[in-house]
């Protein structure tokens, strides 16, 4: 059953019965004024009548008498029947026969007698309400002898209280029309509209594709929800976009991890193929030049030697722009701030450290202020410091990033040190963990460019890259990057 239906059952059942009580209430009110007023009529007429009959009694015969009554019930609309009784209660004359019957009303006659004052009173026979109007009858010296019964038939009575059934009732029915009308619309504008408002905005927001605002025309309860849901929808949209921009920015994420791993591998090529064929080419080159110089000005050898010289210069800057290609790129800086950036990359690097069983965490103080970096290459320092740290720990250790302003060289920084648990670097490495292609990996796992790249990036920041390492406590790199200007607090 619809909300409208059944409020407007609530408000309609009790209407009804509220003014079917009253109407029924008003009809018998009607009907037993109406009737009042037509005993009361009765009352002159009877009175009258019972003069004419009590002198017809004492002058007349008997069959006069029939005759007068029989007169009197046909002219008198008021009058369906007169019948007399003596004093012991037998009818003694009748004016006509009656559809009603021949009963009579004994006790009423019996007080009637008695007492000698006059009686009216209504009965029903059938559907339809009967007066009988009792009157003592007395002989000359004003003893009672009988008694009168005027009988009325009511129907009038009856038709009058009908109409007016009928009316009470139509004006009933037209209230109730009104009210049910009145309601169904006052309901459609106040409540169904702004609800179905209400359903297709969930509706649609459900499906992803909110619409506009829902109008808070109204300050009531209803206005209230539409603008509770107003601002929900407003926060689910708000969370959607930083939804879509945390994919963003973790796809973009991978995809700089892709590029560095990929920018590694180009570099170790760049660099392989630098070494393998420049130490080759170099010789090539000393020799050829050497060889020219030997040659006098006017050797027709001079011209091939001089082709074979500028084309090796050729090749040397092929190999030369290669490795520029490999080679960071320069530093687009601004106030980056760590923890966000760490945020992002650590849930990327957590999966690793989980299989390695090895704890990654961060401990950033909340008032750290910004540095001055490219974010996209302090991500790639960290990658590759991290990457490292959690390469070089074994299961059960533990890789942690901290940070904290530190002054170096007289300007205000942050230092950010990636610390691991694992062996540490033998003293005598140490001094070369930053050369391009050291590395202690095995053939082919490692390109020893992380260490370098990681140092480029921090010299173009005007920063400072420190290793230390003991075998009891692995080790530890620090960065040090300038605070951004303007965010000293
Ligand atoms: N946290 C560390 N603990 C112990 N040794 C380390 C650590 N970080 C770096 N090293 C040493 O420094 C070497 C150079 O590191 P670098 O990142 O430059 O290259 P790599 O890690 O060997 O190769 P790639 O980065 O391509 O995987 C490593 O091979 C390792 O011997
Ligand atoms: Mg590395």
């Amino acid at each position: 059953m619809g909300l409208r239906l059944r409020l407007i059952l609530v408000l309609i059942i009790p209407l009804v019965l509220v003014v079917g009580v009253y109407g029924l209430v008003r009809i018998r009110h009607e009907q037993a004024q109406l009737l009042d007023e037509d005993r009361r009529n009765m009352a002159p007429t009877a009175k009258a009548l019972q003069i004419a009959v009590e002198n017809a009694l004492r002058d007349r015969q008997i069959s006069d008498i029939k005759r007068l009554l029989s007169e009197i019930v046909e002219y008198q609309e008021q009058i369906d029947r007169i019948r007399l009784f003596d004093r012991k209660l037998s009818p003694t004359l009748v004016s006509n026969p009656l559809s009603i019957g021949e009963e009579v009303p004994v006790e009423a006659v019996r007080r009637v007698i008695e007492t000698g004052q006059p009686e009216g009173f209504y009965q029903r026979r059938g559907r339809q309400p009967v007066l009988f109007y009792l009157v003592p009858l007395r002989a000359r010296k004003g003893e009672i002898q009988g008694a009168m019964e005027v009988v009325h038939l009511a129907s009038g009575v009856e038709q009058k209280v009908q109409a007016a059934t009928r009316d009470v009732w139509l004006r009933l029915g037209v209230l109730l029309l009104v009210v049910t009308v009145l309601t169904g619309l006052v309901l459609q504008r106040q409540v169904l509209r702004p609800l179905s408002r209400l359903m297709a905005g969930i509706r649609s927001l459900g499906l992803g594709q909110p619409g506009p605002p829902l109008p808070v025309e109204r300050r009531d309860e209803l206005g209230r929800v539409a603008e509770a849901f107003n601002q929900m929808a407003e926060q689910l949209e708000a969370a959607r976009l930083k939804l879509l921009a945390e994919t963003d920015r973790t796809l973009e994420l991978e995809h700089q991890l892709r590029q560095a791993e990929t920018l590694a591998v180009a570099g170790k090529l760049a660099t392989g193929l630098a070494h393998e064929v420049g130490t080759p080419l170099n010789i090539i080159s000393g020799r050829a030049e050497f060889l020219l110089q030997t040659l006098s000005p006017g050797d027709t050898r001079r011209p091939d030697l001089e082709v074979i010289v500028a084309q090796i210069d050729r090749i040397s800057g092929i190999i030369r722009s290669l490795l520029d290609t490999v080679r960071p790129q320069k530093p687009e800086v601004q106030p980056t701030a760590l923890a966000p950036l760490l945020d992002r990359l650590l849930p990327l690097l957590q999966h690793g450290a989980k299989r390695r069983g090895v704890a990654l965490a961060a401990a950033v103080p909340a008032d750290l202020p910004p540095m001055l970096a490219d974010p996209n290459q302090l991500q790639q320092v960290l990658i590759n410091l991290l990457m490292n740290a959690l390469e070089a720990t074994p299961a059960g250790g533990r890789v942690e990033v901290r940070a904290g302003r530190s002054i170096h060289e007289g300007r205000a920084g942050v230092a950010v040190s990636v610390r691991d648990t694992g062996p540490g670097i033998p003293p005598d490495l140490l001094p070369r963990v930053f050369d391009p292609f050291f590395t202690t990996k095995p053939p082919g796992q490692g390109t020893g460019l992380g260490l370098a790249i990681c140092r480029d990036i921090v010299r173009e920041h005007a920063g400072e890259i420190q290793v230390e390492s003991r075998s009891d406590r692995g080790a530890t790199f620090t960065v040090w990057l300038p605070e951004a200007e303007g965010h000293r607090s």
